[in-house]
């Protein structure tokens, strides 16, 4: 009996967006690698996922760091072949550009788009063997329009869709699905250190986005939702 199931690795996963799409697609009966710096929280979701009957293994993750990168592809040899990468780690720094310093600047390309780099550069070899995959990038309304005082958080996001849009068509060849995915906002810790004008009562629920982006990743073989706006019905704030 075959009872391999297919294994989905989650950057971010210990909060947010990141921890709902851990436990869907955990009930939808994918087994799931949590990545994220904090370790604690990660085994807490394990623990919850258990209750469903999948496995998943929390690893600790800074996608900062290629070391942290590689040493998680290592850790994930024995695991299994994965077959859905999702590029959520992410965050925003929201200021003037009067304010905004230049290591806030490098953060922001560090963590939301060098590590979405770097970790689809140490999983797709895998895929392009295999000749199948899926690679989901978590991006942002912000990567497609601009908003004021986010200039860094929107360079970072834009980046990530060029490099989504270029790898779709490097990697189109070898079977494997790109999706980005650009939501609009969404009530996580996210929003927690930023001042906004619009409250968190009024944003997207993370658990209804997951629901979306997991629809996504299980459509037909032949088919890819390449680009996906998620946004409130009643529009953006
Ligand atoms: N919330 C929104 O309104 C919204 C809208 C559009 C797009 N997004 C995007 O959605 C993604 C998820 O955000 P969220 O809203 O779920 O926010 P969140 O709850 O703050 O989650 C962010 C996740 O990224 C992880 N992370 C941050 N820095 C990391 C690093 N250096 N290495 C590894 N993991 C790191 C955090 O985990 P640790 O702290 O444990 O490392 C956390 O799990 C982000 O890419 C964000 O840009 C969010």
């Amino acid at each position: 009996m075959n009872d391999k199931k297919k294994i989905a690795l989650i950057t971010g996963a210990s909060t947010g967006l990141g921890k709902s799409m851990a436990l869907k697609l955990s009930k939808k009966g994918f087994d799931t690698i949590l990545a994220s710096r904090n370790f604690n929280k990660l085994e807490e979701i394990s623990h919850q996922i258990s209750g469903f009957g999948s496995r998943s293994y929390p690893f600790m993750l800074d996608v900062r760091n290629e070391q942290s990168v590689n040493d998680l592809k290592n850790f994930t040899k024995d695991i299994g072949f994965v077959d859905v990468i999702i590029n959520n780690a992410g965050f925003g720094k929201f200021d003037e550009i009067r304010n905004l310093e230049v290591k806030d600047w490098d953060e922001q390309m560090s963590v939301n788009l060098r590590g979405s780099f770097l970790i689809t550069k140490y999983f797709c070899n895998d895929m392009i063997n295999q000749k199948i995959g899926t690679i989901v990038f978590i991006n942002s309304v912000a990567g497609k329009k601009a908003y004021p005082y986010s200039s860094a958080y929107v360079t970072s996001k834009f980046g990530l869709l060029g490099f989504s849009r270029s790898l779709r068509e490097e990697l189109r060849e070898y079977n494997i699905k790109v999706i980005s995915v650009h939501p609009g906002a969404i009530s996580t810790p996210f929003w927690e250190n930023v001042e906004a004008d619009f409250s968190k009562d009024d944003m997207m629920d993370s658990d209804n986005v997951a629901e979306t982006i997991v629809h996504a990743v299980l459509a037909p073989d032949n088919v890819v939702l390449e680009e996906i706006d998620i946004q409130r019905t009643l529009g953006d704030f």
